[in-house]
This record gives C-alpha cells, sequence and structure tokens, in this order.
C-alpha cells in the first residue's frame, strides 16, 4: 500500500526512543493485560531487550505527559463540566453534540465534539458512552490540537454501510492527522462493518474488478501516541494503519475479523518510526502485523496471531522501488494455523534494505511457512520476469522458535542470486511436521547463514 499522505518531516527520534522506553516501563503491570493465553513456559521469562539502552534520560516533555494510563481517570458522565476542578480535563461527550447512536449518521457530532477538544487549551476528553453504537462515515480527525487529547471509546462506533459515503477517498474510513499526545482507549470497539466490501473484493469474486477498501482507523503524521484497549474488528480492508508516525504504543488491542475476509491485516506500520505493539490478539484474513517501508524501531511482544497471514516485513520494493525497514524486534508470539509464520517477502527489481531484524522466542503452531525470506515475492497471476537489483537482507535472527509445520518445508530461504541475503542467523530453531511430528525440511537458496544451538530442519550443504 503506498502512503497517500506527505511525508512529515524527520525528528531526532533516539532519545526521544530511549526516554520512551523507559517511560512506559509501567505499563508492564497493567493488570488489563492478561487477554494472552501465557501457556508457553518461557513467555514470562525476562528476555534481554536489544533496543534498550542505559540511558534512561529523564525529565522531558513526554515523560511529564505521558501519565499511566491507570491512573488516569476520567469522569464520563453528562453534565460535569460545571463542577469540574480546574485542572481536571475538559469533557466533550459526543451525546452532548447531537450523536444519537439510533442507526442513523453520527457523524456530525463526532465532528463537532472533535473540533471543541481539538481547540480545547487545557487537555480534553472526548467520551464515546458505552453500551450504544454511533453510526459514521468516513471522517478526518485533524490536528494539531491545542492541548493533549484522550479519545475514550467506551461503546462501539461503527462505519456507514453505504459503500457511496466513501466516494471521495475509498481508502479511509477514520484518520487521525496530525495529532500529538493523543490516547485512544476506553475498552470499547471499533467496527468496520466490512462484510459489504468484501463480496465486493476481486479476491472473494473473480468478477469483481479489483478496487481499494478502506482501512478502518489510520494515525497519520501522529507523535507521541497510544492506542490501548480497543478493539477493531471486521475492517472494511486492514485494521489499523501507523503512517508516518513516531513514539507510538499499541498495547492490549484486541483486531478480529473471518479468516477469509480479504487483505484485513490486523495492525499495519508504515514509515513509522519508535512503535511498540504489546499484548495484543490478531485474527484476520490477512497478515497479523505487517511492516513496509519507512519503518524503524519496530517492536511488536506478546502478540498472538492466527488465523491470518502471519508477521510480515513487506513486500518491499514493489514496482522497481526503494525500500528501507530496519531494526525490528518481534519477542513472544504465538502464531496458529497462519499461512505464514515470521516472514519477510521483497519483489525482485526494488533496492534498499531490510536489516537488524530479530525473531525471538516464537512458537508455531500448524503454520504452513513457519520461516520464510521470499526476496522473489510475486503477487500476480502471471509470474514476475527475473531481474537483477533486489531489496538487500542481512542480520536477520531467528532465536528460540518451535513448534510445528503445515507443510513439509518448515524452513524457507529463497534469496536473490545478485543480492543473496547476508548474516542470518539461526538459534534455537525446533520445527516439525503438525501431521505426523517427523522431521520437517529447509529450502535454502543464495543465503549466507549462521547456526548456533540446535536447529532443525537445516539447509542441506551445497
Ligand atoms: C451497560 O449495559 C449493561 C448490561 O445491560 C449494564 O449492566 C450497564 O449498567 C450498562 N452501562 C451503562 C453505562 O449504561
Ligand atoms: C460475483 O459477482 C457477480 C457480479 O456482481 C455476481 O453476479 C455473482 O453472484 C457474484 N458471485 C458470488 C459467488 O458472490
Ligand atoms: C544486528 O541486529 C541487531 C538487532 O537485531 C543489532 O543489535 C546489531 O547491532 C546488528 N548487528 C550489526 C552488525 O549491525
Ligand atoms: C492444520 O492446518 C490445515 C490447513 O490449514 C488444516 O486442514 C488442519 O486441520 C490443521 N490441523 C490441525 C491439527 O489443526
Amino acid at each position: 500500500m503506498n502512503p497517500t499522505y506527505p511525508p512529515s518531516h524527520l525528528v531526532s527520534f533516539f532519545l526521544v526512543l530511549t526516554s520512551f522506553i523507559s517511560c512506559f516501563g509501567a505499563y508492564h503491570q497493567n493488570p488489563n493485560a492478561q487477554m494472552l493465553n501465557h501457556d508457553h513456559g518461557y513467555i514470562s521469562q525476562a528476555v534481554h531487550h536489544p533496543f534498550v539502552t542505559t540511558n534512561h534520560r529523564k525529565g522531558n516533555d513526554h515523560k511529564q505527559w505521558f501519565p499511566s494510563l491507570l491512573t488516569a481517570k476520567v469522569v464520563a458522565r453528562r453534565g460535569t463540566k460545571a463542577n469540574a476542578p480546574v485542572n481536571s480535563p475538559k469533557v466533550v461527550n459526543v451525546d452532548d453534540f447531537g450523536a444519537k447512536a439510533n442507526g442513523k449518521d453520527d457523524s456530525e457530532a463526532f465532528k463537532k465534539a472533535w473540533s471543541e477538544a481539538c481547540s480545547s487549551k487545557r487537555s480534553a476528553v472526548i467520551v464515546v458512552p458505552k453500551n450504544k453504537s454511533y453510526r459514521l462515515k468516513p471522517i478526518t480527525f485533524s490536528g494539531p490540537c491545542k492541548s493533549d487529547l484522550q479519545f475514550l471509546i467506551y461503546g462501539t462506533i461503527k462505519a456507514s454501510p453505504r459503500i457511496s459515503d466513501y466516494e471521495n477517498d475509498r481508502r479511509h474510513w477514520l484518520v487521525f492527522e496530525n495529532v500529538q499526545k493523543l490516547r485512544v482507549r476506553g475498552g470499547g470497539t471499533i467496527d468496520g462493518n466490512g462484510k459489504i466490501w468484501w463480496v465486493k473484493s476481486c479476491k472473494v469474486n473473480k468478477s469483481m474488478p479489483c478496487k481499494h477498501a478502506p482501512t478502518a482507523v489510520t494515525f497519520v503524521d501522529c507523535m507521541n501516541l497510544i492506542v490501548a484497549n480497543v478493539r477493531f474488528v471486521n475492517a472494511q480492508q486492514m485494521h489499523l494503519t501507523f503512517q508516518q508516525c513516531r513514539n507510538v504504543r499499541a498495547l492490549n488491542l484486541v483486531v478480529l475479523a473471518p479468516g477469509n475476509s480479504p487483505n484485513t491485516d490486523g495492525i499495519h506500520v508504515t514509515g513509522t518510526q519508535n512503535i511498540r505493539i504489546s499484548k495484543s490478539v490478531i485474527k484476520t484474513g490477512d497478515d497479523c502485523i505487517s511492516i513496509v517501508s519507512g519503518s524503524k524501531n519496530v517492536q511488536a511482544t506478546d502478540i498472538v496471531c492466527g488465523p491470518g497471514h502471519g508477521i510480515s516485513i513487506g513486500s518491499l520494493g514493489a514496482g522497481n522501488s526503494e525500500a528501507t525497514v530496519s531494526d525490528v524486534f518481534v519477542n513472544r508470539a504465538t502464531l496458529t494455523g497462519t499461512t505464514n509464520g515470521v516472514r519477510i517477502k521483497t519483489w525482485q527489481g526494488g533496492s534498499g534494505y531490510a536489516k537488524n531484524i530479530m525473531f525471538q522466542n516464537v512458537v508455531m503452531r500448524n503454520v504452513s511457512n513457519p520461516i520464510i525470506i521470499d526476496q522473489n515475492y510475486c503477487d500476480r497471476d502471471s509470474s514476475c520476469p527475473e531481474q537483477a537489483s533486489a531489496v538487500k537482507i542481512s542480520n536477520v535472527t531467528y532465536r528460540n522458535i518451535r513448534g510445528t509445520s503445515e507443510s513439509e518445508v518448515a524452513l524457507k530461504f529463497d534469496c536473490s542470486k545478485s543480492i543473496p541475503c547476508q548474516a542470518i542467523s539461526l538459534q534455537d530453531v525446533s520445527l516439525t511436521r503438525e501431521e505426523d511430528g517427523e522431521r520437517a525440511k529447509a529450502a535454502c537458496a543464495n543465503v549466507k547463514l549462521a547456526k548456533r544451538g540446535k536447529v532443525s530442519p537445516q539447509c542441506s550443504r551445497g
């Protein structure tokens, strides 16, 4: 998917990253985070974190701003504005702006609520009340806002089911654009009402033209963003995209769509730096997490995935484009019945790199391609011609990867002839066949491998 927004200017992100990580340490104690089935033994064991440095800077701006998700309490009732203490946030309830939650369109009320909150000089909270279902057409919630904002979704936000409502922009439903210090949380649901789009997908019905469907929620050019405790269901296409964002925490998310729903990626990361996705359950019809060009410092921790297409870097380099992805750390994931486990896929003819990638502590259950690098990715009916240039793949580590493969080939490195995969390291890998528990196979081409500990299956020499 190509970004359709201009890239934001770069920031000095690295110092921000280190302090960002340290200031989120408290979230590990989040008692709401127990939705994952931590049923594999090592999940609770402390794991060395390659991105956390000892440089724990204090006292910067967003350390002061990012409060604990647990201690930040908000009075969510109506009519509390008059007697609110001076320092409490301004509460903006969508019902006060005419939202009815009666099956008719509530878009105008949400737009007014956003504009009220966004222009507030003191921090503001938009409340979407519980036990109600609000109907929205495509909306862009734009910043910059005057203060920090919370979007508290207790109830349900549901997409308009009329495709004609998306005439102006078929790629997006809800967009948060150019907002800083935004928190979206509340335990509610964002429902893309995707069925009407899926039946029109050319992947589902070959007689239909191939057209895009909207991404349910897009954050673009956002900075210091938290999305926590939200359910995303039945997106029109992708569920949640972070595009050109900096400093993002996405945690305790549940993303659900049928396994056969087309292109319904769970969380898509593009052009985004310093993002931590954690404690999330993703069951959809496409990649659980997809990470594409321009992304750097991406962590995904404690992920339950499947059905779906697994955790994917790429595809990269489509249409001879340059792509760069680096510093991706996937730690503690369980993939069940997915078509891929951990995958890197690039098109021939691209350029750039995918490097410094670690997949660690991953359990595969009946996964079709548990470990795969595909530098000859081709998502077309006709085959793709051989090309010399490629996105260079280097420094990829697979550490403690166990479980079962649905197919015979559990490990596949299909690398470029002209630009082989370099410094690919396998450490303690054990994958057997789901069917009979027998030894699985490895298929390896043009790859420079290092091996530590027990590794099975292994590439044959030569
Ligand atoms: C929501 O509905 C549940 C079950 O009907 C009820 O117990 C609860 O009080 C309701 N909450 C609100 C805020 O209306
Ligand atoms: C596919 O789309 C065509 C054209 O709209 C329609 O006639 C047909 O019933 C659809 N097939 C399925 C399986 O939905
Ligand atoms: C390889 O990648 C890891 C992160 O996975 C990083 O810590 C390390 O510095 C990289 N090594 C080189 C030689 O770049
Ligand atoms: C493994 O996956 C295949 C294909 O998705 C499925 O047919 C089979 O029933 C699965 N096996 C188990 C034990 O779940």
